[in-house]
């Protein structure tokens, strides 16, 4: 996007990843109609990018006055959530509500100071894998900075709890148990690197159902998280392969009973292990190595032509000075 003439920009760029659910357990239903979960998030080398930019005529762009009162907007595909249906423009909309910034709708003022979000999506949409939660964490630390908002940490993570339950690990990434709803967040070791074959389905899945056909069908579990995270510590596929365990993958599979035949499929491939990724309807085929994983792709081709071969754990949201602007280089890695 080229600004319009006398106008300035100041820009960041936000490269955030998916994530894995190495472990999901249900407690059980809450009384405010979530689940209470204990979970085993990881990042995984899948990745949406945004870029966050502050629009304006030069000394009206940093005046806090003038930047008071602006217009939010997201410049994203047709194919993406547009508007305030996506999270990436709800959590800047947040943030800037709590930093006392004033939305502006209507056409753009061009003595206005604007923030255009652009959006460039990689990671599938509605298949299990926080592409949306990314984009609202990527929001929300971008704009941190671009807007000086100055908020740490565990304050984005309560921002991003008002989100979405997957947004406060995004906030953060690499490895982490995740209780409560899921926004409870405790960093947890992993070595790795763990190589995946994912599997996107061709229709999304929606959560809700999912969790609601867990109800009809499931009950409480108390397996626990230890072989997982024992399974971390170490660079060990296989062992890794053993311990991964998803308590929605029956309830996804009622719903859509092709998965069922697709995981197997994947494991008479070669797979070491393949778990659903959240509540699906991606599937996550772990392989030895990298060569495996793509030796996998090809064995699985004909039906799943769009499958990413991936690495895990692939780190927390970067943030860097938009390449245009600077080399100075990166700004900030990761705000672990
Ligand atoms: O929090 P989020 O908006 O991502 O959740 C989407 C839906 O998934 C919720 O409306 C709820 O139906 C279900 N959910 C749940 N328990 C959780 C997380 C999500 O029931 N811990």
């Amino acid at each position: 996007m080229v600004p319009a003439e006398g106008v300035d920009e100041t820009a960041l760029r936000v490269r955030v990843p998916a994530k894995l659910n190495l472990f999901l357990a249900v407690r059980g239903r809450r009384d405010d109609g979530y689940h209470e979960l204990v979970t085993v998030f990881q990042t995984v080398s899948l990745y949406d990018h945004l870029r966050v930019a502050l629009l304006g005529l030069p000394g009206r762009r940093h005046h806090p006055a003038a930047r008071r009162r602006m217009r939010v907007e997201l410049s994203a595909d047709p194919a993406v959530p547009q508007g305030r249906d996506n999270l990436a423009l709800r959590a800047a909309l947040r943030l800037g509500e709590l930093s006392g910034i004033v939305p502006l709708e209507g056409p753009a003022d061009r003595d206005g100071v604007r923030t255009v979000i652009d959006l460039e999506k990689r990671i599938p949409m509605a298949a299990g894998m926080a592409g949306g939660s990314a984009d609202a964490a990527g929001a929300l630390v971008g704009l941190n900075r671009l807007w000086d908002c100055g908020l740490a940490v565990d304050q984005l993570r309560a921002v991003a709890a008002e989100l979405g339950s997957d947004v406060p690990f995004c906030v953060t990434g690499g490895t982490a148990l995740g209780t409560g709803r899921g926004v409870e967040i405790t960093p947890v070791l992993s070595r790795g690197p763990f190589h995946w074959l994912i599997c996107p389905d061709s229709e999304p899945l929606s959560t809700s159902e999912v969790y609601r056909a867990w109800d009809r069908h499931a009950l409480p579990s108390d397996v626990g998280p230890d072989r997982v995270l024992y399974a971390l510590r170490s660079t060990d596929a296989a062992g890794l392969g053993a311990a991964l365990h998803n308590e929605l993958e029956a309830a996804a599979f009622g719903l859509r009973p092709r998965l069922r035949v697709r995981k197997r499929a994947l494991l008479d491939a070669g797979a070491v292990a393949v778990v659903l990724a959240g509540s699906g309807p991606t599937l996550l085929a772990l392989t030895a190595d990298e060569a495996a994983a793509h030796a996998l792709a090809a064995a699985v081709a004909d039906w799943c032509p769009q499958a990413l071969v991936a690495r895990s754990p692939a780190g927390g949201p970067e943030l860097s000075h938009d390449a245009g602007l600077s080399d100075t280089g990166p700004l900030l890695r990761t705000l672990e």
